[in-house]
C-alpha cells in the first residue's frame, strides 16, 4: 500500500501541529500542577519567630534558616516579610518579585513594596500595582507551634 502525496502532507501537518502543541501546553501543564506536587509531600516547616515579635497592622522582616547543610552559611539564611493585617491573622511573602525575582524591600511611610530592579510597586497585601509583574507576591504556608509563627518553605515555586 502506498502513501498518496495529498495523504502524506496531511499527516506531516497534522503531526507537527500535535508536536507544537505539546511544546507548547506541556510546560503550562507542569506549572500548573506545581503547587500540588509540592503539597504531596509533608513540607519544610522552619521557624520564623515568636508571633508575639510581630505586631498587629504591621509589616516586619525576618530571616529564616533554610535546612541545607551542603549550602554556604550565606545562602541558608532567606529573608521573609512578615504581616499581621490582626491578632488573628499572619500572613509570611517571600521577598523575591514576581518578575525576575530581585529581593523586594518594604517601606513602611508608604505602605508599600518596592522592587529595585524594575520599578515594581506592590501593597500591603502583596497585589502589585506598578511595573511588569502581573502576580502578587508569593505567600508561604504558615502554621504556629506552641507560639511560634513557622513557614513551609516548598509551598511556594523553588524558584521564589
Ligand atoms: S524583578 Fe521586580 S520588577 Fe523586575
Amino acid at each position: 500500500m502506498t502513501m498518496e502525496r495529498r495523504d502524506f502532507l496531511a499527516l506531516a501537518v497534522k503531526t507537527g501541529g500535535a508536536l507544537t502543541g505539546g511544546v507548547i501546553v506541556a510546560p503550562a501543564l507542569v506549572t500548573a500542577l506545581a503547587p500540588t506536587w509540592q503539597h504531596r509531600g509533608r513540607g519544610t516547616w522552619v521557624r520564623v519567630g515568636p508571633l508575639e515579635d510581630f505586631h498587629p497592622g504591621a509589616v516586619a522582616q525576618a530571616i529564616v534558616e533554610v535546612p541545607r547543610d551542603d549550602w554556604a552559611a550565606a545562602l541558608r539564611r532567606r529573608g521573609v516579610f512578615v504581616w499581621r493585617p490582626s491578632a488573628e491573622e499572619v500572613v509570611v511573602y517571600s521577598r523575591s518579585c514576581t518578575d525576575l525575582g530581585c529581593p523586594v524591600t518594604w517601606d513602611a511611610g508608604s505602605g508599600w513594596f518596592f522592587c529595585p530592579c524594575h520599578g515594581a510597586i506592590f501593597d500591603r497585601e502583596g497585589v502589585p500595582q506598578k511595573g511588569p509583574p502581573r502576580i502578587p507576591l508569593h505567600r508561604y504556608a504558615t502554621r504556629i507551634v506552641e507560639g511560634v509563627l513557622e513557614i513551609d518553605l516548598d509551598s511556594i515555586p523553588p524558584h521564589a
